[in-house]
């Protein structure tokens, strides 16, 4: 073999003494294969003069590297390397001081940073009444934790490999027969695109859709996370105002008129964050706007499965004739955020676009998770879980009104949405609704303000207060503390 050569520097300082380091460095080149069992390591003297340390440095890393079993001095002739390696059993990862610091800045230029909506900064102890969250105590976990050993065991032959950028074929067969059955649309296995969430599927759609120019039209108030995917495309985001029957599409056609629209995203179901349900009217007016202008309807219908007064009312894709709807889901609500489980319904070119960018940022998605979750569904496991959370929540969403009703009568007006995981509150008396939530934090309850739903972040005097993360007793607590800290007027 070509002769063996420094390929490291040693750092001088109050760090890993410098024998350490050097022994360190030999046994790294000897596992990685630049030096083999049986090669001679060059003698001391040389290697103290190549590094430019004493002698008596390189011996004492020597004498570690025969202690360790790296290597074996043989009298008069040198070191050699151990033709007896010893067993490199993973061993716990040391640390110690790196040579080099991580730069603290980026040597080149970076872009803006996208806005997504931030995390929520909860202090220990605070109640977070979370806009979108589900309650993951109630996550059945050993039941998805035993059908993902399952498929682990039984199947990780093929599981475990690469596979369709689509989605696992079965988990794409049950969503199918899931949003058949239970939302009227008329999707085989070859209309569903597997997403890690629906965030996924909204960022691969702007990949598929839009080019840099392109207007998107969004709700406003609305979800920004989704607005900033589009953005990220290139796209410019147009707000349009929403009352209570959901989008004005009486302003949407006039902004249509200014705008060469490109697509339409949109919450009918339950309006994010508003929680008003599009009006059959407007639905259809709407799709025939799409079809006229030939624009895609991206319809987001993060809380399908949470009714409680009657049955939910079908998504707009489930009258879609003309393929104008991309419909977007998710088991971010119904199951645990976590899981990184959603999915576009769509026409199959689409979702044929949709999988090849995928392919590109993520190759594929857990195919064992995926199995795993297609087995539960098809068994109805997840239909249980749906079923007692949306009781849950229904309770929850009772006694969130209730508390408000008992404790903040005189400071809140708001409509009991028929379904979803929030309440939209207007302050009555008190506009400032953020000092509001300033104080309500320093109380223990953090509340999401109409601001954070705002295209110009402007204050208005509303707040959604989401209740499907709380229990009952943190609701009651959490209104309280809420009232503690009303601003004194
Ligand atoms: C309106 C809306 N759409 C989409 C999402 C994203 O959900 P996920 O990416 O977890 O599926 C959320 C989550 O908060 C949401 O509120």
């Amino acid at each position: 073999m070509a002769r063996w050569e420094v390929s490291f520097t040693l750092e001088r300082g109050p760090g890993v003494p410098l024998f350490q380091q050097i022994a360190r460095a030999v046994s790294a080149d000897i596992r990685r294969g630049r030096l083999r069992p049986g090669d001679a390591l060059p003698g001391t003297r040389t290697l103290a003069h190549a590094l430019g340390v004493q002698r008596l440095t390189v011996v004492a890393a020597f004498d570690e590297l025969v202690a360790e079993g790296w290597i074996v001095n043989q009298r008069a002739r040198g070191a050699f390397v151990s033709t007896d390696l010893p067993d490199p059993k993973p061993r716990r990862f040391t640390s110690w001081e790196p040579p080099v610091a991580m730069a603290d800045r980026t040597g080149f230029d970076l872009l803006a940073a996208p806005e997504p909506e931030r995390p929520y900064d909860v202090p220990r102890g605070s109640l977070l009444f979370a806009p979108s969250r589900p309650d993951v105590r109630l996550v059945p976990g050993k039941v998805i934790g035993r059908a993902f050993r399952r498929a682990m065991s039984q199947r990780a032959g093929t599981l475990l490999s690469y596979g369709p950028s689509q989605g696992h074929p079965r988990l794409r067969q049950s969503v199918s027969t899931m949003v058949a059955s239970t939302r009227g649309l008329a999707a085989g296995p070859e209309n569903v695109c597997i997403t890690r969430g629906s965030q996924m599927a909204l960022s691969l759609l702007s990949r598929a859709l839009l080019r840099p120019g392109d207007v998107v039209a969004v709700e406003q108030l609305g979800y920004r996370s989704a607005w900033e995917s589009f953005k990220v495309a290139g796209a410019k985001v147009i707000g349009v105002p929403v009352d209570r029957d959901g989008l004005q599409v009486d302003a949407l056609e006039r902004a249509i008129a200014q705008h060469d629209i490109r697509a339409v995203y949109v919450t009918p179901h339950h309006q994010f964050p508003t929680t008003v349900t599009m009006s059959a009217g407007r639905r259809l007016k709407l799709m025939e706007l799409a079809r006229t202008h030939r624009f895609a309807i991206i319809e987001d219908d993060y809380d399908h499965e949470f009714h409680y007064d009657g049955r939910p009312v079908l998504p707009l894709a489930s009258a879609d004739r003309f393929g104008v709807v991309i419909y977007v889901g998710t088991f971010s609500k119904v199951l645990a955020p976590a899981l990184r489980l959603g999915y576009v319904v769509a026409p199959v070119p689409l979702i044929a676009r949709i999988a090849a960018h995928r392919s590109l940022i993520d190759t594929q998605g857990d195919q064992v998770l995926e199995y795993a979750i297609a087995e539960l569904l098809d068994d109805g496991e997840i239909q249980r879980h749906i079923r007692r959370v949306r009781r849950e929540y229904h309770a929850r969403r009772d006694t969130l009104v209730e508390a408000l009703r008992s404790q903040l009568a005189d400071d809140v007006t708001f409509a009991v949405p028929a379904g979803g995981i929030a309440l939209w509150v207007r302050a009555t008396k008190s506009a400032d609704v953020d000092r509001w939530a300033a104080r309500a934090r320093d109380h223990g309850a953090v509340i999401v303000t109409a601001a954070a739903y705002a295209l110009d972040g402007r204050p208005r005097p509303f707040m959604r207060l989401g209740f499907a993360s709380l229990n009952s007793r943190e609701l009651e607590e959490g209104v309280r503390r809420l009232a503690a800290a009303r601003p004194i007027r």
